[in-house]
């Protein structure tokens, strides 16, 4: 624990973010249109730490044809401000393709133009963010006077670890964007040839230009997005290769984008859902869980099986379907790695010698307070042991820690199925803002009516 000292006066901000993904990116834009609003007195000074040595939106998953799974007007801003110059309509407008995406009559641009909008945007406020900085801990900074583990956090420390080192900079509020990450089975190691599918692009060109014959046969473990994607990425970029799709259900089901679910992705439902009772949440995420979760695009399943089918009738099978499976056991061998598949009506097992084993298996939330130390012990928990909310995304502490620390993902069992989605980035920056602005600490428990700024 740190002491502030009288004379000693580094700079304070009024809020650090960490991680520099589209949520945070979202609230240093709300920060600076604030700022250009707001007299001298009412400017918030904030900055942002990212560990990437550059912008990065799941780099490993930009696959040239892939599509958004939301709509462009849920962009970093417009659901907040629809006149932000941030938008990705102004985007379009610099690159000069606003005009030819208005005829391609779509809402959801390819994954590649969505990052190179988010890339767009985070230049632009690209003086408060330090790349290549790892947030490593806080600590919390007791006022002068106040004695006692229990003595009143004036500011948080955050310790940054650089190419130069360590620094530490002290902050009156934390917002917390680190994103999620990417999970893979128990006891599954990733390897040289054993990947999670977030790294399939950074590591696939390695694997083809490896010395010997190309590769003839991949297995992709997993029946969501990522997994039918990976299928019908890596059976386009190697025309003669086999590639088996293992899982557990019968088939892949698609997302259900229809209009009335979609609504469980709107502003509103995030006050519906925060204030349901605990098994009313578990009723909708069981309910619209197939929003998002373990679903497909539509368009992508009769891609695949339109291909699948073709390939009968030509004779030239190389897409396989192994449903109602699972990997039961996979080992990497010199320059191969053997699958073992295992039906789950009759138990037969298949070894399959494969190039490549990649798990998409989906990705997790990591402990949001991780990063907090001592800190963590003052945030209130529920009685399941989860992190406490509040409507404001204000993480519920002791009352003597005067600091705000507000997520930005890992509220999915307060605020529901947006919270690490883009649906609501733009609004719940804006709810932060307002917090922000109001100053004092929420009084209204989790799970209550909202708290506004
Ligand atoms: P995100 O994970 O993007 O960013 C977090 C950042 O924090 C990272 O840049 C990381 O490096 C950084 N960081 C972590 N720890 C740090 C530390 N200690 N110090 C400094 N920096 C740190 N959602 C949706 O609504 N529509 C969609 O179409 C898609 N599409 C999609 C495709 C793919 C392939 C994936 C994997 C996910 C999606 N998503 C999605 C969901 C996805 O969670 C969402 O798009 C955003 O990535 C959420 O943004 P965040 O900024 O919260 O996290």
């Amino acid at each position: 624990m740190s002491r502030a000292l009288p004379g000693d006066t580094p700079t304070v901000h009024d809020l650090i973010g960490i991680g520099f993904g589209p949520s945070n990116v979202a609230m240093a834009i709300a920060l600076h249109e604030h700022n250009a609003r707001a007299g001298r007195d009412e400017a918030v000074t904030g900055h942002f730490f990212e560990q990437q040595p550059r912008f990065g939106w799941h780099r490993g998953m930009l696959i040239d044809d892939a599509t958004m799974q939301v709509s462009f007007l849920k962009d970093l801003v417009t659901l907040r401000n629809p006149a932000s110059e941030f938008s990705f309509l102004c985007y379009l407008k610099s690159r000069g393709r606003l005009v030819d995406f208005i005829n391609h009559k779509s809402l959801f641009p390819l994954r590649v133009e969505f990052h190179d909008y988010f890339e767009w945007a985070a230049a632009q406020v690209g003086d408060m963010v330090s790349y290549g900085h790892e947030v490593v801990g806080v600590t919390p900074v007791v006022r002068d006077g106040s004695d006692g583990p229990d003595g009143d956090v004036e500011f948080l420390d955050v310790t940054v670890r650089s190419g130069e080192g360590l620094e530490v900079h002290r902050t009156r509020n934390l917002v917390i964007g680190t994103g999620l990450r990417p999970l893979m089975p128990e006891g599954v190691e990733r390897g040289d040839r054993v990947w999670h599918n977030s790294e399939l692009l950074k590591r696939i060109d390695a694997l083809e230009g490896q010395e010997g014959a190309a590769p003839s046969r991949f297995v992709v473990v997993g029946a969501g997005q990522s997994a039918a994607e990976n299928v019908a990425y890596l059976s386009r970029r190697f025309p003669e290769a086999e590639v088996c799709a293992v899982f557990s259900r019968y088939g892949y089901s698609p997302a259900d984008d229809s209009g009335f679910a979609n609504r469980i992705f709107d502003p509103g439902a995030v006050d519906d859902y925060f204030a349901a009772p605990e098994n009313i949440k578990r009723q909708l995420m069981d309910y619209h869980g197939n929003t998002n979760y373990s679903v497909v695009d539509i368009d992508l399943i009769d891609s695949l099986y339109r291909q699948m089918y073709q390939e009968k009738v030509l004779g030239t099978e190389r897409l396989r379907f192994f449903n109602v499976s699972r990997l039961a056991d996979v080992k990497e061998t010199p320059g191969h790695v053997r699958a073992t598949v295992q039906s789950l009506v009759t138990g037969e097992e298949t070894a399959l010698d494969a190039d490549l084993v990649v798990f998409a298996t989906g990705y997790g939330p990591s402990d949001p307070l991780g990063l907090l130390g001592e800190t963590a012990g003052r945030c209130l928990r529920d009685e399941e042991g989860r992190v406490r909310v509040e409507r404001d995304y204000r993480v519920a502490t002791d009352p003597g820690l005067r600091c705000g620390i507000y997520l930005q993902g890992g509220t999915e069992h307060t605020h529901g199925i947006t919270s690490s989605l883009l649906s609501n980035t733009a609004v719940r920056v804006g709810d932060i803002l307002d917090s922000l602005l109001a100053g004092a600490p929420s009084e209204v428990p989790s799970g209550g009516p909202a708290p506004k700024g």
